[in-house]
């Protein structure tokens, strides 16, 4: 037998919470020959039920009606279902923070939060501690801090000594060029990589070129294939982001950017960089873009994770006009372009893979090429060749 400042005691409660729960008919005490209430070990036990119940989410009455009459199933299945919820989420929460620390994975978190949330995810990057040009490489590359540097080691190594980092030709290249009336004034080429478009704009024109590029390296490949040639007085190279770039408003006749707008989102790109070109002024970019309306699940998953904004050619053609661009011109990257991306990258995976290196990046850029072996004809790159309106 218990008093009631023991059992108060005993299961965390207040006398005051206790004799509430008398009142509503859970506990009874004896009075003894004091008058002290006396409290027995089936009103301790019937607390420590409530509690638990309690626990599980249940209001009060809905405890006492479960300890006083038949289970309401129905109502207990909810709640069942609210709990398990809750469980998840807490055990997401938990494998958030096992990852932050370093645990496990953060892949698929950076995915989700890509998703719902692309400038908070860029702000936390950088909150992190990581340069605006490494969070863009792990929204698009790495995708998970954890694994960031010794993926990019990585990446960087297999696309060591390749020319070209994207789909094209000197042909789509000129087919694009010969859309515009202009081959002489100010042209900016943003994302221009180690130089595989600019060689061919500085060879067939008499553009000054300004070839913006956020990767050294990539700039001194250019410069290094340069400079022996004539082209290297008409050519210019900045290390800058595409999200920032350093020059006066309408200082361009040209921009040029062929597989490198979507890294900041092609529909931002092409607003903020319209202020760039002068009146009447020519945008020229190209873009993954779902070609066919049959697209194979297997397909669609691995876009899903990798660009999961693409568009369609039509859906493109809408918001292009919107923005203030006319279409001057529009046509698919040719085979050519995509072999003389895909040709020496696989030549350069295979003898990578022929060594020790397991990275993780290899193993992604793989799975890509699978991808394009399977899929390429139901999406592929389109250039489009725009004026800005008015
Ligand atoms: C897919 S590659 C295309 C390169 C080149 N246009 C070609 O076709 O070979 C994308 C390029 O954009 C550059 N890049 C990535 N993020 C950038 C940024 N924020 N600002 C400027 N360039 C960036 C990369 O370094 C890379 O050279």
């Amino acid at each position: 037998m218990y008093l009631i400042s023991e059992l108060a005691q005993k299961v965390g409660l207040s006398r005051s919470t206790l004799l509430y729960y008398e009142k509503l008919g859970l506990i009874s005490s004896e009075r003894k020959a004091n008058q002290y209430r006396d409290y027995s070990e089936r009103d301790f036990q019937r607390i420590k039920l409530l509690q638990q119940l309690q626990a599980g989410g249940l209001t009060l009455n809905e405890c006492l009606e479960c300890l006083e009459s038949r289970i309401n199933r129905e109502k207990l299945q909810s709640r069942l279902k609210v709990l398990d919820d809750e469980i998840l989420q807490k055990q997401k929460s938990r494998d958030l923070l096992a990852s932050m620390l370093g645990m496990s994975s953060m892949k698929e978190w950076h995915q989700a939060m890509d998703e719902q949330a692309p400038e908070a995810h860029l702000d936390w990057l950088e909150k992190q501690g990581f340069s605006e040009k490494q969070s863009l490489r792990l929204k698009w590359l790495s995708k998970d801090i954890n694994e960031h540097d010794q993926y990019m080691a990585d990446f960087e190594h297999v696309f060591e000594g390749l020319n070209r980092l994207g789909v094209g030709s000197v042909e789509d290249t000129l087919k694009a060029l010969q859309s515009i009336p202009l081959r002489k004034g100010t042209l900016l080429e943003v994302g221009c990589g180690r130089g595989a478009s600019t060689l061919i704009l500085a060879k067939h024109s008499q553009f000054e070129i300004t070839a913006l590029d956020n990767d050294e390296y990539n700039l001194c490949c250019l410069k290094e294939s340069t400079e022996a040639s004539l082209i290297k007085h008409k050519l210019k190279t900045i290390c800058a982001s595409m999200t920032n770039m350093p020059f006066d408003k309408m200082q361009f006749d040209v921009i040029w950017s062929e597989g490198s707008a979507y890294i900041m989102g092609v529909y931002k790109a092409l607003e903020s960089w319209k202020s760039l070109l002068k009146p009447g002024g020519y945008m020229i970019m190209s873009d993954l873009v779902w070609v066919s309306s049959e697209r194979s699940l297997e397909a669609i998953e691995f876009w899903h994770e990798n660009y999961p904004n693409m568009k369609t050619v039509q859906q493109h053609k809408n918001t292009i006009e919107k923005l203030g661009y006319k279409i001057v011109n529009t046509f698919q990257s040719s085979l050519k372009s995509w072999n003389n991306y895909l040709t020496p990258l696989t030549k350069k995976i295979e003898m990578l893979s022929t060594t020790t290196v397991k990275s993780k990046a290899l193993i992604d850029i793989k799975k890509e090429m699978i991808i394009h072996q399977k899929y390429l004809g139901q999406y592929g790159y389109q250039v489009f060749v725009l004026k800005i309106r008015g």
